[in-house]
């Protein structure tokens, strides 16, 4: 039988959250069957409204969803917006743990509201509308007993009572592998991904080194660090969806992503995020067929009129980057935007998960559509698409030299950023060189 839930979402406008509408979830035993959202009056009345979802709940212009009810675009069961709010693999896992219940035996709104209010991006989902916010970031100084826990609940062993911290801090997050949200001695909030104990590949060293380098290559790349702890290593990523600022104040974006911390009065605010697969409006069944093209023609129709250009060429870069360095993984939810406030529009978020894959096929396909040879991971099928990215000939083979200068020096870079040659070595068969992904027609025309 079919059973109607009501929550009440949240969004964090300043440094407070505020109700911002009523979701009805339609469940059917752990299946969500149907949803639907009402934004509060109130709400749409702030100036500084967020937008929770830009395909099924845009707000510009606000009267167009003033006092409505509104289902899902394309069929979709769930609001994508929402969707990027609940957790993923590993946030199931822990919860899961918490409640003692089985693998994705629980209805999706139990997920919504364990997971939490420093979920990612600015949205909570309570049960209630006086419902208070709930906490669980632990300190840095805890990772031990965090790695301990999250080991735990992989082996599917029982938490005892003093690693039962993992519940908060490690049940809001998306993605597959074991990670928790950590603050720092100054309060900075980070992502920490855990070294799984089964796994021989040094995962934090090689994806840490890699965002360093799509840093080098001129990409948007948060703040990344390995830190040990005993005989493990946990990559630290600063989290891009939270800054520090006055009350009333808005640093330029590039500043808020990466430079602000406490300190002089000022307050953690939180963007609200959202990922590819909620901008090309599908599910994860569907996303297979999709492509980067078709991300890109999403940012042309939901980004900020003044961050199109950069965004797209960006992504083109990222695609580039992507196929160098075998990352197979990029699928739409690796992919994210972020709800500008200075701009009151979206934005194409920093790069996150990106990790080379070593293999020693000749042939090799990205997740997504490269160009009009499909998923084939080669540059020649990069440059069919460059148009989608609005860039000209020259531009897009510009940037597949510029990335290729610095990918070729791999190895000295991955050096000097601190990774071990031992992991090094585990990394080299992802690495591609240009000649192997490439014509030399296409060579020839590189600058
Ligand atoms: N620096 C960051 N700041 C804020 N949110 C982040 C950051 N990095 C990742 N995220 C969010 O957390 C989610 C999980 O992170 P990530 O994709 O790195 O994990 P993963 O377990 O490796 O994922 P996958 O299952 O795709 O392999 C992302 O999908 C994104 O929503
Ligand atoms: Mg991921």
């Amino acid at each position: 039988m079919p059973n109607q839930k009501k929550l009440f979402v949240f969004a964090k406008i300043e440094n407070e959250f505020a109700p911002a509408g009523i979701l009805t979830l339609t469940e059917e035993n752990t299946n969500v069957i149907a949803s639907e959202f009402a934004y509060g009056t109130k709400y749409l009345e702030r100036p500084n409204a967020i937008e929770i979802d830009p395909v099924s709940l845009s707000i510009s212009p606000k009267k167009a969803i003033y006092k409505k009810k509104v289902a899902p675009v394309s069929d979709l069961r769930m609001f994508g917006g929402i969707r990027d709010a609940a957790p993923d693999a590993w946030g199931r896992r822990v919860i899961e743990a918490k409640l003692k219940a089985k693998a994705n035996d629980l209805p999706e709104s139990t997920y919504l509201l364990e997971a939490g209010s420093n979920r990612v991006g600015a949205l909570d989902i309570r049960p209630d509308i006086s419902s208070p916010a709930k906490d669980g970031v632990q300190s840095v100084a805890d990772l031990h007993y965090l790695l301990d826990a999250a080991e735990r609940i992989e082996e599917g062993a029982p938490i005892p009572a003093k690693l039962e911290i993992i519940f908060q801090a490690g049940a809001s997050l998306g993605g597959a592998r074991p990670k928790a949200t950590v603050r720092d001695e100054q309060g900075v909030m980070w992502l920490a991904k855990f070294q799984s104990r089964h796994e021989r590949l040094d995962v934090p060293n090689i994806e840490a080194a890699t965002m360093h380098l799509a840093s080098e290559c001129g990409m948007t790349v948060p703040e990344v660090k390995v830190i040990q702890i005993g005989d493990r290593n946990v990559m630290l990523i600063r989290r891009f969806d939270r800054y520090w600022a006055n009350v009333g104040e808005a640093p330029p974006m590039e500043d808020a992503l990466f430079r602000t911390t406490p300190g002089n009065g000022r307050v953690e605010k939180s963007l609200h995020f959202i990922s590819g697969l909620t901008l090309l409006s599908c599910d994860e069944m569907q996303s297979r067929e999709k492509s980067y093209s078709d991300l890109a023609h999403a940012i042309r129709k939901y980004c900020g009129q003044t961050v199109i250009r950069d965004n797209n060429r960006e992504l083109f870069t990222r695609m580039v980057y992507n196929i160098f360095v075998s990352n197979d993984d990029d699928h739409p939810r690796n992919h994210g935007f972020l709800w500008d406030p200075t701009l009151a529009a979206w934005r194409l978020s920093p790069l996150y998960d990106v990790m080379p894959r070593s293999t020693i096929a000749t042939e090799r396909y990205q997740f997504l559509g490269v160009g009009q040879l499909g998923r084939v991971a080669t540059l020649d099928n990069a440059i069919t698409a460059k148009e989608a990215f609005n860039l000209s000939a020259q531009e897009a083979t510009t940037i597949i030299a510029d990335v290729w200068e610095r990918v070729r020096e791999w190895k000295s870079y991955f050096e000097k950023f601190g990774a071990p040659t031992e992991s090094i070595e585990q990394a080299t068969n992802a690495f591609r060189h240009i000649d192997k992904i490439s014509t030399p027609k296409l060579r020839a025309l590189l600058p």
